[in-house]
């Protein structure tokens, strides 16, 4: 075995990517994949806690999320990126863990309360949402989990169901840890948090004019209403835009939006201009991989392959520390 530190990561299949998601977390994975040992899971049992109505949509959605991992630079030699589904581990654990967890402790979490309240979700399913994504980390015994603050009591309690697993039937799991890096924060074009559900965002799929398109409609600093009027940077979304893909925004971007001598208009020209050149690495890839469609089902396929053999392993691991390994 190798002697790197393994990481897990996921993300759901629930339609097309945005700039959020790439800048704040496929980036990071990217960085990471040299590092450690990895594991790059589509999550598509956690889509369906929100969406079961549309599983007709879950293949495409799948195969496009597959896509924009490599697209973004996952690269299928050093990661497993596989489907969720495709190792049933995940679900056996899951079962496992939801003898040892209380349901207060779930209905407590505030992801739970949020999305019950926005999506009117009540589900066993959706209340079980973190105890599957616990099951997702521990089944390969991963040392560490990228993930946004947003995940952060998830992640902390995948830790305390290994530990209450391990206090209950012996050393077992490992207990994993948040991998927080230092993310940039992608404003959606009304200033909210990026969202395809706000219909604020950029998508990866999005042409070069589209995204022109979407950006020139972006919020800006409403004392600023024409060119000469001072602006303030550090309240502008499109600023916080221009921190993320123009190199040295705080010296050619800042100060003349200040002084009033450069325009909204011209502002939003640059951040379009700057950001379709960063993309567009990653949408020419994404076209290609798009058309080798075989190829992508090749590599989620030996993705689970791979995946699986670590999950077993673990597993056979998890019944013996219970007693449950019955022709062992
Ligand atoms: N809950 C995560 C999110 O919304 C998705 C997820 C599911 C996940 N299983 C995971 C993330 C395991 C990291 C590890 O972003």
């Amino acid at each position: 075995m190798s002697a790197k530190e393994v990481i897990l990561s996921g993300m759901q299949p629930s339609g097309e990517l945005h700039i959020g998601n790439l800048e704040g977390a496929l980036r990071n994975w990217v960085r990471l994949q040299d590092q450690y040992e990895m594991y790059s899971c589509i999550v598509d049992w956690h889509a369906l806690t929100g969406d079961y109505e549309h599983t007709e949509l879950m293949k495409e959605r799948v195969f496009q999320l597959a896509v924009d991992y490599m697209a973004a630079g996952l690269d299928p030699e050093k990661v497993a990126i596989f489907i969720q589904s495709d190792v049933k581990e995940h679900a056996e654990l899951h079962l496992l863990f939801s003898m040892i967890i209380t349901v207060p402790t779930l209905t407590r979490l505030p992801t739970y309360l949020e999305k019950k309240e926005d999506k009117g979700l009540d589900s066993y399913g959706f209340l079980g949402y973190p105890v599957l994504q616990a099951a997702d980390i521990c089944v390969y015994n991963a040392d560490k989990v990228p993930v946004g603050k947003d995940q952060e009591k998830h992640i902390w309690l995948a830790a305390d169901l290994a530990k209450r697993f391990n206090t209950l039937y012996g050393p077992t799991l490992k207990e994993p840890q948040a991998l927080f890096t230092k993310i940039p924060t992608i404003p959606g074009l009304d200033g909210r948090k990026m969202s395809k559900s706000l219909d604020n965002h950029i998508a990866i799929t999005h042409t070069e004019e589209e995204t022109a398109a979407r950006l020139k409609k972006m919020f800006t600093d409403p004392q600023k209403i024409r060119k000469g009027d001072p602006g303030r940077p550090e309240i502008c979304p499109v600023y916080m835009l221009h921190q993320v893909y123009t190199p040295e925004a705080e010296k050619v971007i800042a100060p003349p939006c200040r002084s009033g001598e450069l325009g909204c208009v011209d502002c939003k020209k640059m951040v379009s201009r700057n950001l379709n050149e960063a993309l567009r690495p990653i949408r020419e890839k994404r076209v290609v991989l798009e058309n080798n469609k075989d190829y992508i089902w090749d590599v989620l396929r030996n993705g689970a392959t791979r995946a699986r053999t670590r999950a077993q392993a673990v597993m056979e691991k998890v019944r013996a520390a219970m007693k449950m390994d019955y022709y062992g």
